[in-house]
């Protein structure tokens, strides 16, 4: 993978092709058995994945580094850059940071909170370097958790083909729009978006993915769109606290929907997904999450041993 200059990124969902897809697919499914089994290749001993959190995380960061170390690599980095000269009076340059990077570790992760930042570092490093999560709203992206959300939903319909999809939340995030670029890449998908009205997508996203082939409509209620659909992706808004009435799937609404429906969630949750719903069998939001480590071992093994390096 993925950017066709080396060495090998993973900037945007752009980067992979469906063959990409199928491909880590494949390897994600290899390595959930392997942590099963208790038998995974040590692939990466010796080698050292740094993570540079400029925002907070528990999912991206922790799976990275648990993906590393469960094969066989470590890690160094940092959560907060306060603590480090890329924060705080500093503010040493992503392209500084990019060239010091350079001569410790063999791939780096990177979340930011400015769009634009991961390929600022890119431009300087000679090492893959990983989108982890950069900026909100346009260009924003966040490809391996719409990795995550392309296998889960594959594990539970056997594919993504077909699959009519309702997004609730606020739309204009950094994991919606690597996930709405991902479903451009299959054939037969419509894709439903309930949002608040301050939170389309930008006339450029929506004419871009309408280019590439999506087909997507907005949608006005939650009670009638849970009809029609396959898949409910709930996501999160602004404030964890703060979630129109409309875009809450509560538990009454939720019993309209087809008994296959399955619900999915990048988490952290706030009360757009009350918990009453995780007793469902259509909650499938924590086998989405578990997910995270083994895409994430498909991905590093990808960038740094795999038969790809060098494409
Ligand atoms: N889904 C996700 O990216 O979670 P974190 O912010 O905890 O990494």
């Amino acid at each position: 993978m993925l950017t066709r200059n080396k060495p090998y990124h993973l900037l945007s969902a752009h980067d992979l092709s469906r063959e990409d897809l199928s491909d880590i697919g494949e390897r994600s499914r290899y390595y959930r058995e392997r942590v099963r089994t208790r038998a995974i290749p040590q692939m990466l001993v010796g080698r050292i994945v740094a993570t540079l959190f400029f925002q907070p995380s528990t999912r991206t960061r922790l799976s990275f580094e648990a993906a590393t170390q469960r094969l066989g690599g470590t890690c160094v980095g940092f959560s907060d850059p306060n603590v480090t000269k890329a924060g705080g009076e500093w503010r040493e340059s992503m392209a500084d940071t990019a060239r010091v990077l350079n001569g410790y570790a063999d791939a780096v992760v990177i979340r930011h909170n400015e769009v634009g930042a991961v390929d600022l570092h890119a431009q300087e490093s000679a090492i893959p370097v990983i989108n982890g999560g950069d900026g909100r709203g346009i260009r924003a992206e966040h490809p391996t958790q719409a990795l995550i959300d392309l296998l889960s939903m594959e594990d539970d319909f056997g594919a993504i083909d077909g699959l009519k999809i309702l997004i609730v939340g606020h739309v204009n995030q950094r994991c919606v729009h690597s996930l709405l670029i991902f479903l451009t890449k299959f054939l037969d998908v419509s894709v439903f978006l309930l949002t608040d009205d301050d939170e389309h997508l930008s006339d450029a996203e929506e004419r871009e993915l309408r280019s590439h082939g999506l087909t997507f409509q907005y949608v006005a209620a939650l009670e009638d769109a849970i009809r029609r659909v396959d898949v409910i992706y709930v996501i999160g808004t602004k404030s964890p606290c703060e979630v129109a009435g409309k875009l809450v799937l509560r538990p009454e609404i939720l019993q309209r929907s087809a008994p296959h429906v399955r619900i999915y969630h990048p988490l952290p949750r706030g009360i757009e997904l009350p918990t009453e719903v995780d007793a469902s069998r259509k909650a499938a939001y924590f086998r989405q999450v578990a997910n995270g480590v083994p895409v994430r071992m498909a991905i590093l093994e990808r960038l740094l041993n795999g038969s790809h390096q060098g494409l």
